[in-house]
């Protein structure tokens, strides 16, 4: 059962924040039913099913922090956010497909620029190459293909060699803290 949430004003987009363990079930079943659309481009020997179970979600939890986003106090979206050195990597974004094409992983993205530690000069975020909802989603959110995408996702990713040879890594620069500071000061996003 997920803890109400505050609603968000009607045109402020899903009510983000923090997930906590009790909610790791609501976040799985959110992964695995968006998951559900690997099938259309991967082989079925590359389909790892579930892709996600719960103590799968906990051990992620170790290395980083979840997001959920909510609409009608209802977990829609969830990610992660996982510092590493002075890059901040995106994983497992994830919408509910009743929910998607209406700028929930565009919010969930932009809040993890947004809590992003000052330290933080690039943010990572690695998807299946046929993957043409995530890489459209990145680039939107002003994400550019890595240069060197294969060095990129070996040196940040540990996931598996079919998993990395059929993904591509999207990286976006982010302002230094000086800049950044003025902007939140300012209340200036995007
Ligand atoms: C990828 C995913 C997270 C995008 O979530 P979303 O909430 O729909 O994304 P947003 O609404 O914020 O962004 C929409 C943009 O993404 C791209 N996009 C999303 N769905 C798309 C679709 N069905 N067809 C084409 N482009 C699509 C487009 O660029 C779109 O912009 P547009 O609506 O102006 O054309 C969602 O499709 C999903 O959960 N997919 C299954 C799991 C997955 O692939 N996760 C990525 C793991 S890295």
């Amino acid at each position: 059962m997920i803890p109400p949430d505050l609603p968000s004003p009607a045109d402020a987009g899903p009510a983000i924040r923090e997930l906590g363990s009790a909610e790791r079930r609501a976040a799985v079943e959110v992964i695995n039913t968006a998951a559900d659309w690997y099938r259309e481009f991967l082989p079925p020997e590359e389909l790892h099913s579930p892709e996600m179970d719960e103590s799968g979600w906990d051990a992620e939890a170790e290395r980083m922090t979840w997001w959920g986003a909510f609409s009608d106090r209802r977990l829609v979206g969830v990610t992660g956010s996982e510092p590493i050195g002075d890059v901040l990597l995106i994983r497992h974004l994830y919408v509910l497909p009743e929910h998607q094409r209406s700028g929930v992983a565009g919010a969930l993205i932009r809040h993890i620029e947004e809590i992003s530690p000052d330290s933080v000069g690039m943010i990572v975020a690695g998807t299946y190459t046929a993957n043409y909802k995530a890489r459209g989603v990145l680039e939107k959110s002003g994400y550019r293909p890595a240069a060197d995408s294969e060095r990129v996702l070996r040196a940040y990713y540990d996931i598996p060699e079919d998993r990395l040879l059929g993904s591509i890594a999207y990286v976006k620069r982010v302002d230094p803290p000086g800049r950044r500071s003025e902007r939140r000061r300012r209340g200036v996003t995007g």
